[in-house]
């Protein structure tokens, strides 16, 4: 895993947009487990995700949970992504849980990471009809409170953050799925103008950042998609503060709309901003690789979509992780919808978004590949081994890494030096094993401990 980026906090200017805002008890075996190939996938030489979306000017980001931003997770959230969206702590339910007592611990927390690792931050959200406190939820507000209720807590937390969150979801879930406006608190108190007062108090609490309206089965034209268009070019053409449109992607495997570029483009052609805020590819458990494949094709399909169009900003994963997804608890019997899998194992989807920013497409013709089993395993320790084969291309030395995904510990090594810092495990050859000939291999061993689970991590060779 690469180590976080430390830079400057930029302010990104989004391409040429032009736009002004910028485990398991073993029976005594000697079987290979699951011998990983250090595929293409995994190569040392491969730039993170952040790198390659940097170059085109674009956003790759992810939705995090403050408290999880360490170890392993942090290091991913840290290095593959340019911009963060906090999954819910700056919901309204999570800053103000009791009217007038504020927590910002974990958004504040967010916010930091991301200054120290140079990323962007998407606020999200401000005028939502969930996860409300339930002190607003259930009170009795005329419209005049109801006004004033909203637009303090968007002064408040807009302000708060002045300067440090590039863009904001400041209106979220405003349509039905026939494109009629959905009964909420807001609508049903202040009717369809809540939505310019809300864009207007984010202006004036934070004039550089970017506003947007955010919705989810608005990727295809639709009567949705639809009904957020005439809105949008509506609010510009009467001057209320609108950038740009923010396309959820919670989509269902194989199920990409055809017509999502072609959507994108018509926002696009009314001069505002489009981002894919909330992608995961959701699908029936349990995955196989069938499955992986086709949501691979799907991430990239919803890539492709958005780089199509210079004013879609780029996407952001609701989670990379799926030990990290929402779509387990909101969606009985679906998940494996990022782009990690629970062991922070990138999977083929991972993959599909490397090469749709550019990444190599193509594995090398001659390559050196590393291949980590698990040769035994008793109650607490196990032996493992890792192979490095060579075809069409040699080493003369050779280091190999990866990560454990479930705090095991190598104790002792054998054919190589090893040593481990975190999960992060790193191997370099013994004086004598260095080389790997064409067509030959190298193996070398270790013991290691483990508890609850001893997923196979995949080996990156350097
Ligand atoms: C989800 C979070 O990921 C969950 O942790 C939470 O329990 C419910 O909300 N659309 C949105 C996001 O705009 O805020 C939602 O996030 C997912 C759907």
């Amino acid at each position: 895993m690469r180590l976080p980026h430390i830079g400057t906090p930029r302010r990104r200017s989004l391409g040429s947009l032009g736009s002004l805002r910028g485990g398991w008890a073993l029976a005594a075996l000697v079987a290979c487990l699951a011998a990983l190939v250090g595929a293409p996938s995994a190569h040392a030489a491969d730039p993170p995700l952040r790198d390659l979306a940097d170059a085109k000017g674009k956003v790759i980001g992810t939705a995090v949970t403050g408290s999880k931003l360490t170890g392993t997770y942090g290091e991913i959230a840290g290095a593959q992504f340019n911009w963060l969206t906090p999954g819910n702590a700056m919901k309204w339910g999570s800053v103000e849980p009791t009217r007038g007592s504020f927590d910002w611990a974990e958004a504040d927390q967010i916010v930091d990471f991301a200054e120290a690792h140079g990323q962007e931050v998407r606020g999200h959200t401000l005028v939502w009809h969930s996860q409300n406190p339930n002190w607003l939820a259930n009170g009795t507000w005329t419209p005049a409170q109801l006004s004033q209720l909203m637009n303090d807590h968007i002064a408040l937390e807009v302000g708060r953050y002045k300067g440090r969150v590039a863009a904001w979801d400041v209106v979220n879930e405003p349509f039905n799925e026939d494109g009629s406006y959905r009964q909420t608190l807001w609508y049903n108190g202040l009717g369809v103008d809540y939505i310019a007062q809300a864009l207007t108090a984010a202006r004036a609490a934070d004039p550089a950042a970017e506003l947007y309206i955010n919705d989810y089965n608005v990727e295809g034209v639709n009567a949705k998609s639809t009904a957020l268009y005439n809105l949008v070019r509506d609010l510009k053409a009467r001057g209320v503060p609108i950038d740009g449109v923010g396309l959820q992607a919670h989509l269902i495997l194989g199920q990409v709309p055809s017509t999502m570029q072609q959507n994108i483009q018509r926002f696009a052609d009314l001069g505002l901003d489009v981002a894919i805020t909330e992608l995961d590819i959701r699908m029936q458990l349990p995955a196989d690789s069938a499955k992986l494949t086709q949501q691979a094709a799907d991430y990239k399909a919803v890539m492709n979509a958005c780089l199509a169009v210079s004013r879609c900003t780029g996407a952001t994963v609701w989670g990379f992780t799926d030990s990290d997804s929402w779509i387990p608890d909101t969606f009985p019997g679906q998940g494996a919808a990022t782009p990690y899998d629970e062991n922070y194992q990138p999977k083929p989807a991972y993959r599909a978004i490397h090469e749709a920013l550019g990444g190599t497409t193509t594995p090398p013709t001659g390559a050196c590949t590393a291949a980590y089993s698990v040769t035994s395993q008793w109650d607490t320790g196990f032996t493992g081994q890792v192979r490095i084969a060579c075809s069409g291309a040699a080493l003369s030395s050779w280091k190999a890494d990866w990560t454990f995904g479930a705090g095991q510990r190598i104790t002792q090594a054998w054919n190589a030096t090893c040593t481990q810092s975190g999960a992060t495990v790193r191997c370099s050859n013994a004086s004598y094993n260095g080389t790997v000939p064409d067509g030959g291999s190298v193996t070398f061993g270790f013991n290691g401990s483990w508890s609850g689970s001893n997923p196979v991590p995949m080996v990156t060779l350097g």
